[in-house]
């Protein structure tokens, strides 16, 4: 297409996603949109009456809760689910007990040993700046918890450092990309540049060495640390190293869209365009939506463990999938938007019913349920997550914005 047709159209594209407006008819009404978010905020509150002060809800399995100490990745979930669904139906109640939890969090500000300081301090403490504007009780924390994940960084690599264990050099994974938001949102609010060209560069070296060319990604990919020359790519949580899984593919579509969000740089916004036709077009893309945990499933041969389980999907990764693709929909031209909104209508669908939508008052209180963590570790496998609700709510709020001509962001 002629350049400045694109320029054009790209421009409209992202006034009109500024001001909230889609150009697209939606096909969800705002009544199906607001009785999902109510049904939510009723089972969450089970949720919440079975979770101890000083612990954060990650699962369900056999009858039993599961949750964690403030330092698993997932702690800032169930506080932003909450402050989520506290906005999204004026409830000062679910309002209270998102911001209670957030005392039992704020240590993980100092916590240099994780990259998922994005998940666990924006995701949560993020919202409540959002909704409060109390920016003198909540900023400081995100600023420290920027300068923690900054300190993560290697000039030499030009990324942050995933993790720590393993036998990996230098890990790179692709979940990273979204913990770049708290950086690039930490340097706009506090006036720190260098935090922004951090998350830029990871997203640069992310773009260059975690993708085949068919736009899937890698999971892990492991650098020299003196270097920054690529060592291996490989696996931790997918069918093999050459497989597509599903949660790493969702993270790097809503990662990028997000980065191209925050820098207005057009290269990645290109990524998250591919990212997303490869997964929309994808043979092994179920008909409701939901993926498969990894496109690559029947990788998994039958003397490996867990093969009877291959076949399952997971709801976390088209949670996050949905969400993304709702963003990703108001910065490109029309024929895309109406791709990428119809197909996460599907999928929004698909979650707000049965098998998928968990039934009142079971699983512990958690919204959804058939997630799968990291099926060939024998971990989380077909279980409710506490990422899937939080996605699968940002998603309808998201769209229940778009629905009120409300900016998305
Ligand atoms: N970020 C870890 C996962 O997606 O399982």
């Amino acid at each position: 297409m002629n350049k400045i047709i694109w320029s054009l159209l790209f421009y409209i594209g992202s006034v009109t996603s500024l001001l909230g407006q889609s150009s697209v008819r939606l096909r969800i009404d705002s009544v199906a949109i607001q009785n999902q978010l109510q049904r939510a905020s009723q089972q969450i509150r089970h949720l919440s009456r079975a979770t101890p002060a000083d612990k954060f809800p990650q699962s369900f399995e056999n009858g039993t809760h599961r949750f964690s100490n403030s330092s698993w990745w997932c702690s800032g979930f169930f506080p932003g689910t909450l402050l989520l669904l506290a906005d999204a139906t004026g409830d000062s109640e679910l309002l209270q007990l998102g911001l209670d939890k957030l005392s039992y969090l704020e240590k993980e500000q100092f916590n240099t040993g994780t990259h998922d300081l994005g998940f666990m301090l924006y995701c949560s403490f993020g919202q409540a700046l959002r909704l409060t504007g109390d920016s003198a009780q909540y900023l400081p924390v995100l600023e420290q918890g920027a300068a923690s994940l900054a300190s993560r960084f290697s000039p030499e690599v030009g990324a942050i450092r995933s993790w720590d264990h393993g036998s990996w050099e230098y890990a790179v994974i692709i979940d990273n990309m979204m913990n770049l938001e708290l950086l690039t949102q930490v340097a706009e609010m506090s006036n720190q540049p260098n935090w922004k060209n951090l998350a830029v560069a990871h997203a640069e070296k992310t773009m260059a060495h975690h993708f085949r060319d068919d736009y899937s990604s890698y999971h892990v990919v492991d650098y020299d640390q003196r270097t920054g020359a690529v060592k291996g790519r490989y696996t931790h949580q997918g069918a093999d190293d050459e497989s597509a899984w599903s949660r790493g593919q969702a993270w790097g579509l809503y990662g990028f869209t997000m980065m191209f969000r925050e820098t207005e740089d057009r290269r990645f916004l290109e990524q998250a365009v591919h990212i997303a036709d490869y997964l929309l077009n994808h043979a092994e893309m179920p008909a409701d939506g939901i993926p498969y945990w990894d496109f690559d499933y029947h990788n998994v041969s039958g003397d490996r463990p867990f093969y009877s389980q291959r076949k399952l999907r997971d709801v976390s990764a088209a949670a996050v999938l949905c969400s993304g693709l709702i963003e990703l929909a108001q910065y490109v031209d029309r024929h895309a938007e109406t791709k990428y909104m119809r197909f996460a209508e599907k999928i929004m669908k698909s979650l707000s019913a049965a098998p998928y939508l968990t039934p009142e008052g079971q699983q512990g209180g958690f919204i959804l349920q058939h997630s799968v963590g990291a099926l060939p570790l024998g971990s989380e496998i077909d279980v409710p997550l506490t990422y899937a609700d939080y996605y699968f709510i940002e998603a309808l709020v998201r769209y229940k914005k778009l629905l009120t001509g409300a900016a998305l962001f």
